[in-house]
């Protein structure tokens, strides 16, 4: 197949499923997701994002009812149906399907499980990139990877529309992260991002990057940092699945980085050294 979707057990193309309209994903984003990138049928990391995305279910009080062993079977089952050596795998699971009301404590159903898989590429992190600063205006769950994105959504819109390609969030002078990506400097030779707090998602691709850098013995500061020390820094540079490591070259309309080179090349290609080697690329 091109494509496939996957609701509560039953499969299909992507733009021919429907779905309950009483599933509280619709009217709450009552539910979690996670992504992961598949190459040569193998999805990235995989037991990290279904680890990440029971732990994302539990934190809002959502408990599905398969076992991550299950859960990862027919992840697996879904990728195998589609053709294609790039793809995406999107799965998500929403609180279950209910008449509409904001509480949940008589509700009956279990959670539902949505998923899709399509063919998609990677941003090219041999590219450098525009970025634009953004007010963070999210709630205090961005630990959690919920589906409501509203405000990521218009920040990532607003990047766009200035011809740049992610936006920079900050609560006041604090970067926090990306629209959808964590955002990590280098400064005199080390990696310093944002610390695991209720104010960015725990990336897969941070973790492994700040792997990466104990590895590369390349001094590592999980500490915020504000966004003049951003514009001053050797390298500015976003993570995520869909990205692994992507360099700015300019935010703001104000050239960023490209003083440590060496540094981000090294980070960069280790990743994608990892991805290859994990996918049997090679
Ligand atoms: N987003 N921060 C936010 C807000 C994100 O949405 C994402 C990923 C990340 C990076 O996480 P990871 O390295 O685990 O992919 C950080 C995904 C890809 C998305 O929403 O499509």
């Amino acid at each position: 197949m091109k494509d496939i979707a996957y609701y509560n057990g039953q499969t299909g193309p992507i733009d021919e499923m429907t779905v309950p309209m009483n599933d509280r994903a619709c009217y709450f984003g009552d539910g979690v997701y996670d992504v992961s990138y598949v190459f040569n049928h193998i999805p990235m990391a995989i037991d990290e994002h279904i680890d990440r995305i029971y732990r994302s279910a539990a934190m809002i009080d959502i408990h599905p009812s398969m076992e991550k062993k299950e859960l990862k079977h027919i992840l697996f089952s879904l990728i195998d149906r589609v053709e294609g050596e790039s793809l995406i795998l999107y799965f998500q699971f929403s609180r279950g399907v209910a008449p509409r009301g904001h509480d949940y404590t008589n509700m009956t159903g279990v959670p539902s499980l949505w998923a899709y898989v399509k063919p998609a590429a990677l941003v090219d992190a041999f590219q450098d990139y525009k970025g634009i600063t953004v007010e963070d205006k999210r709630f205090f769950f961005c630990n959690i990877k919920t589906i409501n994105l509203l405000p990521s959504v218009l920040a990532n819109h607003q990047a766009h529309a200035a011809g740049a390609e992610e936006a920079i969030l900050h609560r006041g002078d604090r970067v926090t992260e990306g629209s959808h990506s964590n955002i990590s400097i280098l400064k005199d030779g080390v990696l310093q991002t944002a610390p695991l707090d209720e104010l960015i998602l725990p990336g897969i691709t941070r973790a492994h990057v700040i792997r990466i850098c104990q590895r590369l013995s390349i001094p590592v500061r999980e500490e915020p940092f504000t966004v003049k020390e951003m514009m001053e820094a050797d390298e500015v540079f976003f993570t995520a699945s869909g990205a692994l490591c992507c360099r700015f070259y300019e935010i703001d309309g104000i050239p960023v980085g490209g003083r440590d080179m060496k540094t981000f090349c090294a980070i960069r290609d280790a990743y994608e050294a990892e991805r290859r080697a994990e996918c049997g690329l090679d």
